[in-house]
């Protein structure tokens, strides 16, 4: 059965205050369509921790640079609707560009230090787009919980900052990062590759792999690990690396040396011809 679907603020808001009415808890899934298995994970989390799902598909016009892929960004609303409605979720939230950003908007969420590294530095204002509009749809849907997947590191810190700093009351629940069987990681814009960059594109899972290989090894110096892992992307010729790196999880800093008790995480955004993919793995 196909979920209901809004696009306009005040019918979202009937239903969500319907939904608290009969004392329901709220699962808010926010994404940009283009709905994959790793999207369905995070709604099957929510389907299990909350009484009504919102899935938000709205693809979200100020997170794109300049020269980013907004036009050209998949939106196959059918396809998605149908996954939303196999999935169990209740409502599906689509507003149009100008409901989001009426023609006056002018405010912005930052969450300095954490949006201007890794993903931040090669995209000028991509996490203050991300921040706005994961806070505003906080305030629609007041959701109780938010699901977000790992594979987006970067924006589960930011996002995780936000709701620590302006004590927004949601709990913010991670979902692990789900792969094809060869270990890519699944992303909409997975969809762009052409096949030959798809087979180059598991360099990116295979490299985090032998990092957190080399780490369980007793590798302790983190320059000696990133020096690797360029080297290993460096050696695929079609790859061009934009980072990789050995940051501390929770501050995105970069790290000196892999220590107990302080949580590293492997990143890496690589391009495959115009396009830009990002893998992660968390080293508790
Ligand atoms: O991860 C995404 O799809 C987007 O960045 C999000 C969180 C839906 C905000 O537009």
């Amino acid at each position: 059965m196909k979920p209901a679907v809004v696009a306009e603020i005040e019918p979202l808001r009937a239903a969500i205050a319907d939904a608290r009415r009969k004392g329901q808890t709220i699962g808010l899934v926010p994404t940009m369509g283009a709905l994959h298995d790793g999207h369905r994970s995070l709604i099957e989390a929510a389907r299990r921790q909350n009484d009504y799902v919102v899935v938000s598909i709205f693809v979200n016009p100020t997170q794109f640079g300049p020269n980013e892929d907004l036009k050209r960004y998949p939106r196959p609303l059918e396809r998605d609707l149908g996954l939303c409605g196999e999935a169990g979720v209740d409502l599906v939230f689509h507003p149009q560009p100008e409901t989001i950003y009426p023609p006056d908007y002018r405010t912005f969420v930052e969450v300095t230090g954490l949006q201007d590294v890794l993903c931040g530095a090669s995209r000028p204002g991509h996490f203050r787009g991300v921040a706005t509009v994961v806070l505003k749809l906080f305030h629609l849907v007041q959701p109780d919980r938010a699901y977000f997947g790992q594979k987006d590191a970067q924006q589960v810190r930011i996002v995780q900052r936000m709701v620590m700093d302006l004590n927004v009351p949601v709990e913010v629940c991670v979902c692990p990062t789900v792969r094809e069987t060869d270990g890519l990681a699944l992303s909409s814009r997975n969809a762009y590759l052409e096949a030959g960059e798809r087979r180059l594109a598991t360099v990116l899972y295979r490299t985090l792999i032998e990092a957190k290989r080399s780490i369980e090894g007793g590798e302790r110096i983190a320059a000696a690990i990133r020096e690797r892992m360029s080297e290993r992307i460096g050696a695929v010729a079609g790859a061009v690396v934009d980072y990789v790196a050995v940051v501390d999880a929770e501050t995105l800093c970069e790290a000196t040396a892999i220590e107990p008790g302080r949580p590293i995480l492997l990143a890496l955004a690589v391009k495959f011809g115009g396009t830009r993919l990002i893998d992660n793995l968390l080293i508790p």
